[in-house]
């Protein structure tokens, strides 16, 4: 499973490229109001920094104005991913995207049969949204086994963004449960490298060496 950052911050994206594990980016209109920055401005910044896939996602609702909106996306890298959402104006806009040669990020999947309408539509990627299934109730982490089993069954190539991830056993279940990809919050990422056997080991070693012997 690869690693994505789920943020439209400039920095976070340097911090977590620094750390060697980013394959991607992805944003949605949230992030991207929190940053008070024009869109594509903070896209072209992106796309200097990641080579892989940064989903940009289109704010219209109709198929045609989705299509015109994601074409104008397309055009500023050519790692930019168009997401679209889980509609039959969005699948109608993921299957001209892709005749055209351009990567979607189908987003808001939060069942089996979303997902499959979306890889049948072409999509490059689907992102099934874990943590806000949990926050009312339902099993995130169930969804994201199913749609890798209807994949493998019929042998579909689309990748599973494991998305809405909100702590560590996020990230470890979906990689268990056939995701290709994780999207995670920066927050998340600092947390996935902690344990505090190893802060004491580092700890134990250290101060053994400094109170070596010396030779
Ligand atoms: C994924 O592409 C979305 O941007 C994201 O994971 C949504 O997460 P949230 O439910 O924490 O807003």
């Amino acid at each position: 499973m690869k690693f994505f950052i789920d943020t439209a911050n400039l920095e976070e994206i340097k911090e977590a490229k620094a750390m060697g594990i980013l394959s991607g980016v992805t944003t949605n209109p949230s992030l991207v109001a929190k940053e008070n920055i024009s869109f594509h401005d903070r896209l072209r910044e992106i796309t200097d920094i990641v080579k892989d896939s940064v989903s940009a996602e289109v704010v219209s609702l109709k198929a045609e104005e989705m299509i015109e909106e994601g074409k104008e996306l397309a055009k500023i890298a050519p790692n930019i991913t168009v997401k679209v959402p889980m509609t039959p104006d969005g699948l109608k806009a993921v299957k001209e995207f892709s005749e055209l040669g351009i990567k979607t990020n189908v987003t808001l999947i939060f069942s089996a049969n979303q997902a499959l309408l979306a890889a049948r539509a072409g999509a490059t990627y689907v992102s099934p949204f874990l943590g806000r299934l949990d926050d009312i109730g339902q099993d995130g982490m169930d969804l994201i086994a199913t749609i890798s089993e209807i994949f493998d069954l019929h042998g579909l190539d689309t990748e599973i963004i494991a998305a809405s991830i909100r702590h560590p056993m996020h990230v470890t279940d979906a990689a268990l449960n056939g995701a290709h990809i994780a999207t995670i919050p920066l927050k998340v990422i600092h947390q996935l490298f902690k344990h505090p056997l190893t802060d004491q080991g580092i700890e134990k070693f250290l101060s053994d060496w400094n109170n070596r012997a010396q030779q």
